[in-house]
Protein backbone atom coordinates (compact mmCIF):
# COMPACT_ATOMS: atom_id res chain seq x y z
CA UNK A 1 0.00 0.00 0.00
CA UNK A 2 1.25 3.34 -1.49
CA UNK A 3 0.76 5.89 1.46
CA UNK A 4 0.64 9.91 1.06
CA UNK A 5 4.12 11.36 2.47
CA UNK A 6 3.93 13.44 4.99
CA UNK A 7 4.99 17.24 4.28
CA UNK A 8 6.71 20.10 6.21
CA UNK A 9 5.85 22.09 8.68
CA UNK A 10 3.66 18.76 9.89
CA UNK A 11 4.01 18.35 13.82
CA UNK A 12 4.57 14.54 13.31
CA UNK A 13 7.91 15.25 11.47
CA UNK A 14 9.41 17.63 14.62
CA UNK A 15 8.91 14.94 17.00
CA UNK A 16 11.19 12.15 18.58
CA UNK A 17 9.70 8.54 17.96
CA UNK A 18 8.97 5.47 19.94
CA UNK A 19 11.21 2.41 19.64
CA UNK A 20 10.14 -0.44 17.52
CA UNK A 21 9.36 -3.42 20.45
CA UNK A 22 7.31 -6.17 18.42
CA UNK A 23 9.04 -7.39 15.25
CA UNK A 24 5.86 -8.96 13.92
CA UNK A 25 3.96 -10.13 10.64
CA UNK A 26 2.34 -6.29 11.13
CA UNK A 27 5.85 -4.31 11.16
CA UNK A 28 7.20 -6.71 7.88
CA UNK A 29 3.90 -5.07 6.20
CA UNK A 30 4.39 -1.73 7.52
CA UNK A 31 8.06 -1.89 5.93
CA UNK A 32 6.80 -3.43 2.88
CA UNK A 33 4.25 -0.12 2.75
CA UNK A 34 7.51 1.88 3.20
CA UNK A 35 9.42 0.83 0.40
CA UNK A 36 6.59 1.25 -1.85
CA UNK A 37 5.17 4.05 -1.12
CA UNK A 38 9.62 5.51 -1.39
CA UNK A 39 10.34 4.07 -4.35
CA UNK A 40 6.45 5.56 -5.76
CA UNK A 41 7.93 8.98 -5.06
CA UNK A 42 11.27 7.94 -5.94
CA UNK A 43 12.81 8.26 -2.76
CA UNK A 44 16.88 6.85 -1.32
CA UNK A 45 15.00 6.69 2.06
CA UNK A 46 11.75 6.74 4.16
CA UNK A 47 11.41 7.21 8.17
CA UNK A 48 8.13 6.25 9.37
CA UNK A 49 7.25 9.91 10.62
CA UNK A 50 7.26 10.46 7.28
CA UNK A 51 4.22 8.37 6.26
CA UNK A 52 2.69 10.16 9.75
CA UNK A 53 3.75 7.41 12.39
CA UNK A 54 5.68 8.30 15.74
CA UNK A 55 8.10 5.26 15.72
CA UNK A 56 11.44 4.61 15.26
CA UNK A 57 11.86 2.85 11.39
CA UNK A 58 13.30 3.60 8.46
CA UNK A 59 14.10 2.19 4.81
CA UNK A 60 16.92 2.94 2.74
CA UNK A 61 17.85 1.55 -0.83
CA UNK A 62 20.22 4.18 -2.64
CA UNK A 63 19.43 2.38 -5.60
CA UNK A 64 15.92 3.34 -5.90
CA UNK A 65 14.68 -0.43 -6.59
CA UNK A 66 17.58 -1.56 -8.89
CA UNK A 67 19.28 -3.99 -6.31
CA UNK A 68 17.14 -6.14 -4.12
CA UNK A 69 19.92 -6.29 -2.08
CA UNK A 70 20.07 -2.85 -1.38
CA UNK A 71 17.19 -2.77 0.56
CA UNK A 72 18.12 -1.76 4.46
CA UNK A 73 15.44 -1.23 7.40
CA UNK A 74 17.00 0.39 10.29
CA UNK A 75 14.94 -0.18 13.07
CA UNK A 76 15.91 1.80 16.70
CA UNK A 77 19.36 2.75 14.50
CA UNK A 78 21.87 4.50 16.18
CA UNK A 79 24.91 5.99 14.90
CA UNK A 80 28.06 4.77 17.06
CA UNK A 81 30.79 6.21 14.76
CA UNK A 82 31.44 8.79 12.05
CA UNK A 83 34.62 9.69 9.97
CA UNK A 84 35.53 12.64 7.78
CA UNK A 85 33.26 15.09 6.22
CA UNK A 86 31.71 15.68 3.08
CA UNK A 87 29.12 18.40 1.91
CA UNK A 88 26.63 17.89 -0.76
CA UNK A 89 23.30 18.76 -2.20
CA UNK A 90 20.96 16.94 0.00
CA UNK A 91 16.73 16.73 -0.68
CA UNK A 92 13.88 15.43 1.41
CA UNK A 93 10.54 13.63 0.02
CA UNK A 94 9.01 15.41 2.89
CA UNK A 95 10.14 18.95 1.65
CA UNK A 96 9.82 18.31 -2.06
CA UNK A 97 11.37 20.98 -4.84
CA UNK A 98 13.97 22.17 -2.44
CA UNK A 99 17.63 21.39 -2.04
CA UNK A 100 20.43 22.63 0.26
CA UNK A 101 23.96 22.00 0.96
CA UNK A 102 24.60 19.91 4.12
CA UNK A 103 27.71 18.84 5.91
CA UNK A 104 27.49 15.38 6.74
CA UNK A 105 30.72 12.76 7.78
CA UNK A 106 32.15 10.95 4.86
CA UNK A 107 31.84 7.45 6.95
CA UNK A 108 29.33 6.44 9.39
CA UNK A 109 28.66 3.15 11.33
CA UNK A 110 24.86 2.04 12.28
CA UNK A 111 23.67 -0.21 14.34
CA UNK A 112 20.47 -1.27 14.24
CA UNK A 113 17.82 -4.42 14.02
CA UNK A 114 16.51 -5.38 10.91
CA UNK A 115 12.80 -6.36 10.22
CA UNK A 116 12.96 -9.92 12.36
CA UNK A 117 14.96 -7.71 15.44
CA UNK A 118 18.10 -9.19 14.46
CA UNK A 119 21.02 -6.45 15.31
CA UNK A 120 23.55 -5.52 12.91
CA UNK A 121 26.08 -2.77 11.96
CA UNK A 122 26.82 -1.54 9.26
CA UNK A 123 29.82 0.91 8.00
CA UNK A 124 28.48 3.19 4.95
CA UNK A 125 30.20 5.89 2.99
CA UNK A 126 29.03 8.88 0.42
CA UNK A 127 25.70 8.55 -0.15
CA UNK A 128 24.57 5.53 2.08
CA UNK A 129 26.82 7.49 4.66
CA UNK A 130 24.45 10.57 4.26
CA UNK A 131 20.95 8.69 4.17
CA UNK A 132 22.25 6.95 7.07
CA UNK A 133 22.14 10.73 8.76
CA UNK A 134 19.33 12.08 7.10
CA UNK A 135 17.05 8.99 8.25
CA UNK A 136 18.37 8.46 11.43
CA UNK A 137 17.93 12.84 12.28
CA UNK A 138 14.17 12.08 10.68
CA UNK A 139 13.90 9.84 13.79
CA UNK A 140 14.91 12.34 16.32
CA UNK A 141 12.63 15.12 14.49
CA UNK A 142 15.35 17.01 12.82
CA UNK A 143 14.85 17.59 8.94
CA UNK A 144 17.84 18.25 6.40
CA UNK A 145 16.58 22.72 6.44
CA UNK A 146 17.96 22.63 10.14
CA UNK A 147 21.28 22.21 8.57
CA UNK A 148 21.10 24.56 6.42
CA UNK A 149 22.29 28.43 6.67
CA UNK A 150 19.66 30.54 8.49
CA UNK A 151 19.56 32.58 5.32
CA UNK A 152 18.93 29.25 3.31
CA UNK A 153 16.31 27.85 5.43
CA UNK A 154 14.59 31.20 5.76
CA UNK A 155 14.25 31.35 2.27
CA UNK A 156 12.96 28.23 2.11
CA UNK A 157 10.07 28.41 4.65
CA UNK A 158 9.04 31.83 3.12
CA UNK A 159 8.60 30.14 -0.34
CA UNK A 160 6.55 27.19 1.01
CA UNK A 161 4.67 29.79 2.84
CA UNK A 162 4.25 31.49 -0.31
CA UNK A 163 3.21 28.14 -1.83
CA UNK A 164 0.80 27.03 0.55
CA UNK A 165 -1.52 30.42 0.89
CA UNK A 166 -1.70 29.67 -2.98
CA UNK A 167 -2.68 26.12 -2.47
CA UNK A 168 0.09 24.23 -4.27
CA UNK A 169 1.54 22.85 -1.24
NI1 LIG B 1 13.91 13.22 4.49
Amino acid sequence: MIHPITKFPAAVLDQPTKPIEKFDADLAKLTEDMFESMYAAQGVGLAAPQIGLGLRIAVIDVTVGKNPEAKLVLANPEIIRTEGEQREEEGCLSVPGFRGNVLRPKYVTVRAQDVTGKEYEMRAEGLLARAFCHEIDHLHGILFLTHLSMLKRDLIKRKIRKLTKTGEW
